[in-house]
């Protein structure tokens, strides 16, 4: 729910109105017919998360669902990535330790990531997921224009239908912050399910350590889901799912990449393993 009084809403909206080059997002809103963009992209009848159409992110009304959203994001990202939005995505790539034939960008957005990725690794098939028809009608416009062949893919990063084992690298930047725990920890599990042995996992995001110590800077950007996430650990998360090699990475202070590996012998998730311990030790276990 939005609210009025947060220093998104007193202060730094009316900032960001005064910095954002009004003219150029203009052009570019006038440049296309992006509800026809984005209806190409759409699933039809799609079922969108209750915890995703209902409320406002960084304070932009609608959330992801209006073109306006996607179009304003990368104006208003810019800034919220200090030092230098491509020195912070550049970390997330600088972790990339497997040779990708297939990689996955969860919660793609307007595609910034997985635009960086594509020209990394030019020979890969390199995915963009996201739920938001509109992000993605902005990545396959910014995708186009810089002659990058990307595949978008509205689809729930949950849930993505995808076959397993398919694929050598999964990313996830920026999502985590916006969506409730039990659905951050859904896609970790997804992004397990999807990855071939000794396949990797990159996550970029707000540093939960410092995030924790700092309350105000949960609360200025009208984050839903900020201040559980800065209570959480992605570390925990990886490890429940079942990888290995995990290790956070911290980046300017504010920003964490966090990562782990697919082992290359399958064990099972470790949630997975206590429940059938659990259900192995019960009564209600026939051998018992
Ligand atoms: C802050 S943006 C980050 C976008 C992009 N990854 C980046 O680095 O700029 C969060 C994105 O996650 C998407 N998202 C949120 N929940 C999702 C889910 N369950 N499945 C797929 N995408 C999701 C939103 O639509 C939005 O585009």
């Amino acid at each position: 729910m939005a609210s009025q009084d947060t220093l998104w809403e007193r202060f730094l909206k009316p900032v960001f109105g005064l910095i954002m080059d009004k003219k150029a997002l203009t052009e570019l809103y006038e440049s296309k017919d992006w509800q026809k963009e984005s209806d190409a992209l759409s699933q039809p009848n799609f079922i969108y998360p209750e915890y995703y159409r209902s409320q406002n992110f960084h304070g932009i009304e609608g959330g992801y669902l209006t073109i306006e959203a996607a179009i304003s994001y990368d104006a208003i990202t810019q800034y919220a990535l200090p030092p230098n939005e491509i020195w912070v995505r550049q970390e997330l790539l600088k972790a990339i330790q497997v040779k990708p034939r297939r990689i996955l960008d969860l919660g793609c957005g307007t595609g910034s990531t997985t635009l960086l990725l594509k020209q990394a690794y030019p020979e890969a098939e390199v995915v963009g997921i996201d739920l938001s028809p509109y992000m993605l009608a902005m990545a396959k416009d910014k995708a186009e224009k810089a002659g990058l062949a990307i595949n978008w893919l509205h689809k729930r990063a949950e849930r993505t239908l995808l076959s397993e084992l398919s694929v050598d690298l999964m990313t996830v930047s920026l999502v985590f912050h916006e969506t409730p725990p039990y659905v951050s920890q859904a896609i970790i599990q997804e992004a397990f399910r999807l990855l071939v042995p000794g396949g990797q996992i990159i996550i970029l995001d707000g540093n939960q350590q410092m995030l924790r110590q700092t309350q105000w800077l949960t609360e200025i950007f009208e984050e839903p889901y900020i201040k559980v996430y800065s209570q959480e650990n992605l570390e925990n998360w990886l490890d429940l799912a079942g990888f290995r090699a995990i290790k956070t990475d911290i980046f300017w202070m504010i920003h964490q990449i966090t990562q782990g590996v697919k082992p290359l012998t399958q064990t099972k998730p470790r949630q997975a393993q206590e429940e059938s311990d659990f259900l192995a030790n019960s009564t209600m276990n026939p051998a018992f």
